[in-house]
């Protein structure tokens, strides 16, 4: 009984132990309803060579109400692709069409959803100053944080 509880607790191990060791190169962010991200700094190992972002939009407000969108730039210029991307409408996601500045950008979602954008960690500059922010209308100066390679 108990060789056949390790035979089948073995597999079940491996099968945690597995993505959560490649789990670095996955992260998760949380946007709510009171424009917040559920964290400042999001940390990438330098050894992935991709890496994927799920947002999750853990409130229940609409996307055209509330929408959230992980979007990723250098720090120094994050604020005016934001201010760009705000006067690009929703027909574009709040997204000026076409600016290489963005790094990547998730869709944008509402209350309920998630979404995972692929980030090629190896074009990023080791020692970069990466910011990452929603980029619906007026959110930028309370949602983003620091995207820190490692
Ligand atoms: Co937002």
């Amino acid at each position: 009984m108990r060789k056949v509880l390790a035979a089948i607790a073995l597999p079940a191990l491996l099968a945690v132990s597995g993505p959560a060791a490649a789990g670095s190169c996955e992260l998760e962010i949380e946007g709510n309803d009171r424009l917040q991200f559920d964290r400042k700094e999001l940390v990438v190992p330098a050894s992935c060579d991709e890496a994927t972002i799920t947002l999750i939009h853990v409130g229940r407000m609409s996307v055209k109400q509330m929408g959230h969108n992980w979007v990723l730039t250098r720090t120094s210029e994050f604020r005016d692709v934001a201010q760009k991307g705000m006067r690009a409408g929703p027909e574009n996601e709040y997204l000026p069409p076409g600016d290489d500045r963005v790094i990547a950008a998730s869709d944008l979602i509402g209350g309920g959803e998630r979404t995972s954008v692929t980030l090629d960690v190896s074009a990023l500059e080791s020692g970069g100053d990466y910011t990452f922010f929603c980029s619906f209308p007026g959110h930028y100066g309370a949602m983003n944080g620091k995207l820190v390679m490692e």
